[in-house]
């Protein structure tokens, strides 16, 4: 709460504003085009009003954490606050890639941490070639038996063809990424959602998964964190295939023509992720497509390495943002 300002701070404030107003100057140019700005129609806001709903869940602030880590330094920290946060602001949030507990249960302490957000879904990761491997092994219930002994409410598959091609020693898939993941969904009834990790991907790809029955499809879009591009700085030569890919805001666009062509589609929920690294950019994205979350990877894994209350008052600073952008823009062409 703010208190009422005394004498001395408002003199010093006007002092400010005089000797300040010369360097705060803004250009017509830089004005945020996204937005009709209505300062008239909402009080200061406390909360933020509408509810989502995902699945199971209803998110009262719309954020999804998106796959990170597990099997590596420093991972179970990571996960163990990142899974509270998520409890306190009523987050989603995907784990890591499962891979290093495929084959032994080393690191399970990493990945273990539903019991810190019982109430809010908690999604194991598997990238599309160990699901393919698993698949032709006859091995499904391997995946189910891992995700039912962390207690998980889903699995993310991660489909990244550029990514392993530039990944030394990276994995060849030996089918289309589509029909391994119909493949899995025969007789699963684990909500299941299918995301990229950095290139996003295009109408037909996107109109493809829309037909199946996911639980959702996370863009991983272009635009914030690439992994070709991580794999390439690790040692295969640089080339114009990390360029490649979909931004989220223009992904959007595809799911919205998606849906007014084709309005029966299973699958309605979208995680908007890839390069969302401020609450206005996802802001704008979730008010375009309704039954959506913006998620978040590398902008909430800086405050996660430094602590607990560093993550807490980033988590609440972005809350807040969202409701004051809830209660005075309104996102244009919507
Ligand atoms: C440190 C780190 C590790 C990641 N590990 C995975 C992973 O195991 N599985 C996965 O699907 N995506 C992984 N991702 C990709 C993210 O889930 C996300 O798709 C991508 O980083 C884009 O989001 P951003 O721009 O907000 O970082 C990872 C991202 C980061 C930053």
């Amino acid at each position: 709460m703010h208190s009422p300002s005394s004498q001395s701070e408002i003199s010093n404030r006007k002092v400010d504003h005089l000797t300040m107003a010369g360097e705060s100057q803004t250009h017509s140019q830089l004005r945020d085009e996204r937005f009709f700005y209505e300062p008239l129609l909402s009080a200061h806001p406390t909360k933020i009003n509408k509810s989502f709903s995902f699945g199971l869940w209803n998110f009262d602030f719309p954020l999804w954490v998106s796959s990170m880590t597990g099997g590596a330094d420093h991972a179970r920290t990571i996960n163990s606050r990142l899974a509270a946060a998520a409890e306190e602001f009523s987050l989603g949030m995907g784990l890591g890639s499962l891979r290093p507990l495929l084959d032994n249960r080393q690191a399970r302490a990493d990945f273990d941490v539903k019991h810190l957000m019982p109430s809010r879904p908690l999604f194991g990761n598997l990238g599309i070639a160990q699901l393919e491997e698993l698949l032709e092994q006859q091995e499904k219930q391997k995946i189910l038996d891992l995700i039912g002994e962390l207690k998980l409410d889903g699995l993310i598959i991660h489909v990244n063809p550029l990514q392993e091609w530039f990944q030394p020693q990276g994995d060849r898939f030996k089918h289309p990424p589509l029909e391994t993941i119909e493949r899995f969904l025969e007789n699963t009834t684990l909500p299941v959602i299918v995301k990229e990790v950095g290139h996003g991907m295009g109408p037909r790809s996107l109109e493809a998964l829309m037909r199946l029955k996911l639980l959702a499809i996370e863009f991983g879009a272009f635009g914030g964190t690439n992994f070709s591009l991580l794999e390439t700085k690790r040692g295969s030569s640089a080339n114009g295939f990390v360029y490649v890919g979909h931004t989220a805001s223009e992904m959007v666009g595809f799911v919205r023509d998606i849906q007014k062509t084709h309005p029966h589609l299973p699958t309605k929920h979208f995680i908007i992720s890839g390069g969302i690294k401020d609450v206005l950019t996802g802001f704008s994205l979730t008010q375009k497509l309704p039954q959506s979350l913006m998620g978040m990877a590398n902008s909430v894994l800086e405050p996660a390495r430094s602590g607990e209350r560093e993550l807490s008052n980033y988590l609440k600073d972005l809350k807040e943002q969202y409701a004051l952008a809830e209660a005075f823009l309104q996102v244009t062409g919507v």
